[in-house]
């Protein structure tokens, strides 16, 4: 097959073969190929950074990456937020070595430059603030105005979740999310549907992981196909979210798996959701009756609401925006993003979200339930990491690069959808056609294709050409009521 070892790496696109459904292996491992995500793709994607709840006051500040870069997402003064690029414009030193705090200002722990909320190299006189012995060594002429901290120049707080870009000529957030906003609006809205009112649970949950971190986007844009094997276990032994055994989805009973109104969702700009709009996900059975009345009223609430606003229910996840933000929105709430560490290790991080007024006992439920559920030394996650760390060390072989991973799922099959360029997939839990629009998009920023070009490859999509099969239902922006 097509190996960058053998002809010479051209075009990463050429590793993604959209018409047979074959990808080359090379793009999980390769070192040339790691490079130009960093370069071409993590620089230019909105990436998320982080949450406004974790810096609510001024001072505040968090720790964060982004792609290659390390970040500092604060709050200041005036209660503006910030990202800033965590690295000493003197000689590089990590400004900031905590994960999160609250100061009046950053100082470089090499030569003590030090950097205020917002990232300007103070002028606080004296040797030890702003820029040590000012006179002696720079005349009092060193301009420092232009050497505080780099600032990405776009942000976006979207109900709370802090999104960045570095590229200054990226579309605005809104053009890049498209109609994959409705997912995003389920994870930050309430419960109860009460729109941004959320936040997250302090701490962020760290770990790594000896695989590429497209693996985990692409597990949770849509491969619902895993769900039976990989967590077997965890159904076997009752531990789903009520702690009954049961997640009150009775169709999961139906052919071992979701019921055909599931329909994935995929968008040409590259994201994907396991779900549609129209498919609403039940909130799970719990032994405490206090939680089942809680969620009962609140699962009611929002039903109402969106009702009467004419909103579909659906739209819960588990979705990725592309690149590395994946989430689930339905029961639980949580962010996890895939941070690059190199082609074959990637940083995993994980939020967890709550209502902002949800009384303690919901709270404490629910970071117990967070804990058990996600995570390393969660039911769930360890069973993902096993596959994804397995299947890179059984890729890495000489022999094994040279045969590409199969994506034939539903090709030529998917069905159209009323959201603006997104399709959906032929089948509930069959149907790789969320990971080939997310890899034909990955390819395109990869090849470090222009803003304009990407724009005009993104208005086009042949794939929902497919003549849908009568037994399938519909499946657009909402179900009949
Ligand atoms: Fe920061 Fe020198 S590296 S002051």
């Amino acid at each position: 097959t097509n190996t960058p070892e053998k002809q010479g790496l051209g075009p990463v696109s050429d590793l993604v073969d959209l018409g047979t459904g074959e990808i080359s292996r090379e793009i999980f491992v390769n070192e040339e190929i790691f490079r130009r995500e960093m370069e071409h793709l993590f620089p230019r994607a909105w990436l998320f950074v982080g949450h406004a709840s974790q810096v609510p006051n001024p001072g505040d500040y968090f720790s964060s990456q982004m792609g290659s870069d390390p970040v500092l997402l604060t709050r200041d003064d005036k209660g503006e937020i910030h990202v800033l690029l965590n690295s000493c414009r003197h000689r590089g030193m990590r400004v900031c070595r905590y994960d999160e705090g609250n100061t009046m200002q950053f100082t470089c722990p090499y030569h003590a430059w030090s950097y205020s909320i917002d990232g300007a190299l103070v002028e606080t006189p004296g040797d030890l603030h702003g820029v040590p012995q000012m006179k002696a060594a720079y005349d009092n002429k060193l301009r420092k105005k232009q050497w505080g901290l780099v600032h990405c120049p776009n942000i976006h707080v979207y109900k709370g979740l802090v999104f960045a870009n570095w590229d200054p000529e990226a579309p605005s957030f809104e053009e890049y999310v498209g109609d994959f906003h409705w997912w995003l609006d389920n994870l930050a809205d309430a419960f109860d549907g009460t729109e941004g009112a959320t936040e997250v649970f302090r701490g962020v949950l760290k770990w790594r992981i000896k695989s590429n971190w497209k693996f985990v986007s692409e597990n949770f844009l849509g491969d619902t196909y895993h769900g039976a094997s990989t967590h077997a276990s965890v159904e076997a032994v009752g531990i789903g979210p009520g702690g009954k055994g049961k997640r009150r989805h009775g169709e999961r009973q139906d052919q071992g798996g979701f019921s055909k109104g599931r329909m994935k969702t995929s968008f040409r700009l590259g994201h994907g959701a396991s779900d549609n709009l129209a498919y609403e996900v039940p909130y799970p059975e719990f032994a405490e009756p206090e939680m089942e009345e809680y969620f009962a009223a609140a699962w009611q609430k929002r039903a109402e609401k969106l009702r009467a606003e004419d909103r579909p229910l659906g739209g819960r996840g588990p979705a990725t925006l592309f690149p590395n933000m994946s989430f689930a929105a339905g029961f639980p709430r949580s962010i996890l993003v895939a941070h690059p560490i190199s082609p074959t290790e990637t940083e995993v991080w994980r939020w967890f979200i709550v209502d902002k007024d949800a009384p303690e006992f919901v709270r404490e439920w629910l970071r117990h339930y967070y804990m058990r559920y996600g995570g390393p030394a969660g039911m769930t996650e360890q069973d993902d990491m096993e596959n994804w760390d397995y299947a890179t060390q059984a890729s890495l072989g000489v022999v094994a690069r040279r045969y590409p991973y199969n994506y034939q799922q539903g090709l030529g099959q998917e069905l159209p959808s009323d959201l603006d360029r997104a399709v959906h997939s032929h089948h509930a839990i069959a149907g790789e056609v969320n990971a080939r629009a997310f890899y034909r998009r990955w390819a395109e920023f990869t090849d470090n294709l222009s803003w304009p070009e990407l724009e005009e490859l993104a208005k086009t999509d042949d794939r929902a050409t497919a003549v849908a099969p009568d037994a399938l239902p519909e499946i657009g922006r909402r179900e009949e009521d």
